[in-house]
């Protein structure tokens, strides 16, 4: 049976950092068969392939391990977990997830960048995406921030309208700003002395 009630329909949880037993949390499939790809490595590879940006998907679980879950963490990460009787088709509980990290702005401080907000295909529109993001935007203030910043692809129109259904506005549209990057050669080029 698919779930129907909003809101109350998943377990919202945060996982700490340097806690062993938040692997097995984050784990979607049993410890022993830790090789399987965790909720984020799954989830990272499920939202690249919907945005269309699959090959640029360079990660390894075990990065995500180490970035996410050693002593000073590079990111921090929310999980939606559904009760078992309503596990995805494959078998899936962890069916949805936030991946941010803090921030700062020299016009107004501290700041919340939530890199990753997905929920599997079959979740959506129940209230899942608006629950992680709403923690997000908890742990955020609750930490001194006074913004959460993220970026959308221009043609995932229904991912911009959630975002403009919840107050966000568009900042290259209002302010001009582009998304910029330095990587690979130029990278190496720009670092050299
Ligand atoms: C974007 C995403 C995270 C939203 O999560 P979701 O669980 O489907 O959304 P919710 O059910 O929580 O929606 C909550 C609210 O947003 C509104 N909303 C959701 N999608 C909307 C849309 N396309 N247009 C307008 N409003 C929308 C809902 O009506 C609801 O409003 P309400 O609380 O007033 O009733 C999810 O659809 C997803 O994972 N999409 C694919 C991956 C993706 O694009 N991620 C974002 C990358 S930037």
């Amino acid at each position: 049976m698919q779930p129907t009630r909003r809101y109350s329909l998943c377990h919202i949880f945060t996982f700490t950092p340097g806690k062993q037993r938040n692997l097995f949390l984050l784990s979607a499939t049993p410890r022993k068969k830790q090789k399987a790809p965790s909720l984020l490595s799954l989830g990272a590879q499920e939202l690249a392939e919907y945005e269309k940006v699959a090959e640029h998907v360079k990660i390894t679980q075990r990065d995500l391990e180490q970035d996410g879950f050693s002593k000073n963490p590079f990111f921090h990460g929310i999980i939606a977990e559904v009760p078992e009787q309503h596990k995805t088709k494959e078998g899936h509980t962890k069916i949805g997830y936030a991946l941010y990290f803090y921030s700062y702005s020299s016009w107004s401080g501290r700041a919340v960048y939530m890199e990753d907000l997905y929920v599997m295909p079959e979740f959506r529109g129940k209230g899942i995406g608006k629950a992680l993001m709403s923690k997000v935007a908890q742990l955020g203030l609750a930490a001194g921030c006074n913004q959460v910043n993220f970026t959308v692809l221009n043609w995932n129109k229904s991912s911009l309208d959630f975002y403009l259904s919840q107050g966000c506005y568009d900042v290259t549209t209002n302010m001009g700003y582009h998304c910029m990057r330095c990587e690979g050669e130029a990278l190496e080029h720009l670092a050299q002395p």
